[in-house]
């Protein structure tokens, strides 16, 4: 089947197997079919580049449920399952004015691949109502629980991506949010600016969402109209040394100081800078109004993409001397 409709990419990769499981039991018989050596697990497909067709037997993880594990006087502990798609799961949460998770609205993406890259925004990370999660063992087929240390959560990152990779599919993953007393995160520009916008004065959650999901919309594509993966790259931490020698050429560079030795630099300005931003390659390009996001108009071919992303690198680098990293999965 074609995957076109399984990453946020658009992306017109074939596999040549493929099974969606709905049921850990389902999951625990397919991971052990012989047959198939090579095994590849989708979730939202939201943060992948595919480049070529899938030889490997491709499992679509569409594990449904939400449920209340336990309240408190001011807590709720909540277990959503993998296959969860995470924005419906945060309007879940705000319907029943649970608090945590509104500045994270509108992500794309599924609830089970969300802490594998310590999802993002506005100043909120996934890390910080994360409680646990339950991760099946591809190679034994046993289930295993992962606290919050046990993740070993960082920007983008948790050991999802670094030891533990490709071992494990996580199939829930538990939060601990707020029923009232919420405590809001509205620091990150852009957000205050938004609700003075919106001519709120004391923001509710609710609020928070309406705000964030209204800044996504004016500079983040829709995937389902134009195909991207959020952004294609992190944000660079470079030496306060580098930092200071970048500012002396372009005093307008940004930077946020993440300890005495070290600044964390958009990755967008460094791209718009290179002159990338809104530049389209036929099918494909770098979008319009954020330059960290590459595109699919249409057509293109992950392949294409790859390449664009890596001139993006070399010319970053050649300019700057910074080096950055794409956030994507290369597959
Ligand atoms: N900028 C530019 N040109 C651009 C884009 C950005 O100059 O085309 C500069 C501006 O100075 C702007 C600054 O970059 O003030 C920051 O831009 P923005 O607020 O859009 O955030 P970001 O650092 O580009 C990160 C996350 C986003 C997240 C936003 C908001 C990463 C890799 N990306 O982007 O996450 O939504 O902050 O919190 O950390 C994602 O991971 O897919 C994602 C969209």
């Amino acid at each position: 089947i074609s995957l076109k409709p399984y990453n946020t990419f658009g992306l017109d990769a074939i596999a040549k197997q493929f099974i969606s499981v709905s049921s850990i039991a389902e999951l625990q018989h397919v991971l052990a079919l012989p047959n198939y050596p090579e095994k590849f697990i989708l979730g939202g497909g939201s943060n992948m580049l595919l480049t070529k067709n899938m030889d490997a037997l491709v499992i679509h993880i569409n594990l449904k449920g939400i449920t209340i594990v336990s309240e408190e006087e001011h807590f709720v502990t909540v277990k959503a399952n993998a296959g969860e798609n995470w924005h419906e799961f945060v309007l879940w949460c705000l319907k029943h004015n649970y608090g945590g998770l509104e500045n994270l609205s509108l992500i794309p993406g599924n609830v089970g691949t969300a802490p594998i890259q310590n999802i993002g925004a506005y100043g909120v990370e996934l890390k910080d109502s994360f409680v646990s999660c339950n991760a099946l063992m591809t190679s034994s087929g046993t289930m295993k629980t992962f606290d919050k240390a046990a993740c070993q959560f960082d920007y983008r990152n948790s050991i999802f991506k670094q030891g533990a990779k490709g071992q494990f599919v996580i199939c829930s993953v538990t939060f601990r949010l707020s029923k009232n007393k919420h405590k809001l995160q509205t620091n990150y520009g852009s957000i205050s600016a938004q609700l003075a916008e919106m001519g709120i004065k004391n923001p509710t959650i609710q609020d928070i969402s309406k705000a964030v999901i209204a800044i996504r919309q004016s500079k983040l594509p829709d995937p389902k109209i134009i195909g991207n993966s959020g952004s294609f790259f992190k944000n660079p931490v470079i030496s306060t040394k580098l930092y200071n020698h970048l500012k002396l050429e372009f005093p307008d560079a940004p930077g946020y100081v993440i300890s005495d030795v070290e600044v964390k630099v958009p990755a967008g300005w460094l791209i718009e800078k290179a002159g990338f931003k809104g530049k389209r390659f036929g099918d494909y390009g770098v979008h319009k109004k954020q330059a960290l996001v590459l595109v699919n108009y249409g057509n293109a071919k992950g392949s294409d993409i790859l390449k664009l992303a890596q001139l993006i690198q070399d010319t970053i680098y050649r300019l700057f001397k910074i080096k950055i990293e794409a956030e994507v999965n290369i597959i």
